[in-house]
């Protein structure tokens, strides 16, 4: 694992974009993996900005999104497609036909999940994956439980990710109460991981990620055995290293 720690969220966001940018020159029909949150929006703003300036070329690029809420269809504004739509992909020039997200409103959620599985498989898996990580220790959507779930699937929230996300929602009544995201299989089996957390609410998850136990209860912990993983915080989030 390397941990780089950063002065602020801006610096995170563009060490993040500049990973991002050697990626695709690396391979450009690439596939990210991608995620929603606060976090991502300084990368996000940055990939945009290199793209526009010429210094990305996002025309191949593939990506799947690690979840979305049961519930909210794509066009909802609380849902992560619309996020994703507002935050990147209208701002860069990726074919929509390129970006997944997982769908939350489907009538069969097992059935969706097994699908969403399959298309990252068939896609040859997930070059890059960006994650966030919850005030819980959540990645994706995976909460803490008894078991690392393996394959995409549909999680029920726990009231601190309930109460984190609710800052998006009207009210918190409003905050789906489930959601479908790729399981950790999917996440551990991407070639690549960048972690980012920035902010001082972060740095108890954070210590426990890389410092602690390796356990379900914890879900980052996981990607202590990950062969290539990265963290990038800022200086606040990295405070209990
Ligand atoms: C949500 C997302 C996660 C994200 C987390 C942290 O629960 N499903 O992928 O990492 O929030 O979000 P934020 O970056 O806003 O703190």
């Amino acid at each position: 694992m390397l941990i780089h720690v950063y002065k602020d969220a801006q610096e995170v966001g563009k060490a993040a974009a500049m990973i991002v940018a050697a990626e695709i020159l690396k391979k450009e029909d690439c596939v990210l993996g991608l995620a929603t949150g606060s976090t991502p929006i300084p990368t996000y703003k940055e990939m945009a900005r290199m793209n526009k300036e010429g210094l990305i070329d996002f025309s191949k690029v593939r990506s799947y999104n690690l979840d979305e809420y049961i519930g909210l269809a794509p066009d909802h504004i609380c849902s992560y497609r619309r996020f994703m739509n507002e935050q990147l992909f209208d701002h860069i020039n990726i074919d929509k036909a390129n970006t997944h997200v997982p769908c939350g409103i489907g009538e069969d959620h097992e059935a969706d999940a097994k699908a969403y599985d399959e298309a990252v498989e068939a896609a040859g898996g997930i070059d890059l994956q960006i994650l966030g990580i919850g005030h819980d220790g959540h990645i994706g959507f995976n909460e803490p439980g008894d078991e690392f779930i393996s394959a995409t699937n549909i999680v029920t929230l726990t009231d601190m990710t309930i109460d984190a996300n609710t800052r998006f929602f009207e009210k918190r009544d409003d905050v789906p109460r489930q959601a479908i995201t790729l399981g950790n299989r999917n996440i551990m089996a991407a070639k690549r991981i960048i972690l980012l957390a920035t902010g001082k609410d972060k740095a108890p998850a954070i210590a426990a990620a890389i410092k602690g136990n390796i356990t379900p209860k914890m879900p980052a912990s996981l990607l202590q055995v990950h062969p290539n993983v990265q963290f990038l915080l800022d200086e606040a989030a990295a405070s209990l290293l």
